[in-house]
This record gives structure tokens, C-alpha cells and sequence, in this order.
């Protein structure tokens, strides 16, 4: 297996998408992959009916690259890198936060409704997640 690369919380970036409005009829926003988010988007998920206080994420990817956006309602992302944590509210259809791998996310306080949109850079591989944060800790700390 390839050595995980280390990413810094300062690689999480929210990212500010287009918005097309079609004479005042709506907004759209179209996503190239390589060009607005920075990795070529292999997959895409979304997860909608979710029940109140849930708790989602509690991993993080050995390589996967992703974009999660918030195409209806509202949830907080609290990443760590190992060393530093940060909280993102994402509540915002034309924005998205941009995870590189090896950062551990936990998505909480969704609203009623919410659905959060997931474009990812590779296949779905269980391989590919860290789901225990002692292991994560370890693998950061062992570089
Ligand atoms: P998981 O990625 O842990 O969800 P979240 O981060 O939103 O909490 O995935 C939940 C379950 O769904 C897990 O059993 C793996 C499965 N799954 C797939 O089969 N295919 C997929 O593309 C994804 C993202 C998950």
C-alpha cells in the first residue's frame, strides 16, 4: 500500500462555486471537476433523510479527495488534521468544502431537509477509510 499522504487543516478550503441566474427563473451551478474542484470527481453521493441528531462521517480517507456541499439545509463539518481542528457551517448550495485525505471529518447538527451533496475522487473503497481515531492518531504520528 502507497504511504498515506499528510494534509494540514490549512488544505481545507471552502470553495466558492458558479452561479448562473437564468433571468431571475432560478440559480444553477455547474462543477468541472479539475478546474473548480481540484481533483477529477470519479463519484458522486448524497445523503438526505436524516434524522434528527445524527451523527455522520467519523473517518477519514488514506487518498480519497472530496467536495461536500450542504444542496439544501445546514450541518456543521468539525475536521481534524491530527494537530489542529476546525468547524465549517455549510449552508450554502454554491459553496463547498474541499477535504483533501488523510483529515478525520465528523458531520453533526443537520437540519430538518438537509441534503449534503458528496463529489469524490475515487471509487467507493472500505480500504480506503481510517474509521477508528486512535489508528488515525497513529498513523499521523508515526510519519
Ligand atoms: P459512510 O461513508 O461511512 O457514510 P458517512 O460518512 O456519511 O457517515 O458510509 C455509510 C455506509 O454506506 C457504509 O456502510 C459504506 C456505504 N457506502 C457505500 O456502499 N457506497 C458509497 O459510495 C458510500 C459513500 C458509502
Amino acid at each position: 500500500m502507497s504511504k498515506a499522504k499528510l494534509n494540514p487543516i490549512s488544505t481545507i478550503q471552502l470553495i466558492e462555486l458558479p452561479k448562473i441566474n437564468s433571468d431571475c427563473q432560478g440559480l444553477l451551478t455547474p462543477i468541472y471537476g479539475r478546474s473548480h474542484v481540484p481533483f477529477a470527481i470519479n463519484r458522486i453521493y448524497y445523503i438526505y433523510d436524516i434524522p434528527h441528531g445524527s451523527k455522520r462521517g467519523a473517518h477519514a480517507h488514506r487518498d480519497l479527495q472530496q467536495l461536500l456541499i450542504a444542496i439544501s439545509g445546514s450541518f456543521e463539518v468539525i475536521v481534524k488534521d491530527g494537530y489542529d481542528e476546525k468547524s465549517f457551517v455549510l449552508n450554502n448550495p454554491a459553496q463547498g468544502l474541499y477535504i483533501p485525505s488523510m483529515i478525520w471529518r465528523e458531520l453533526i447538527n443537520f437540519t430538518d431537509g438537509t441534503v449534503c451533496l458528496s463529489l469524490a475522487s475515487l471509487p467507493f473503497d472500505e480500504n480506503d477509510y481510517i474509521r477508528d481515531y486512535n489508528e488515525y492518531l497513529n498513523i499521523i504520528f508515526s510519519r
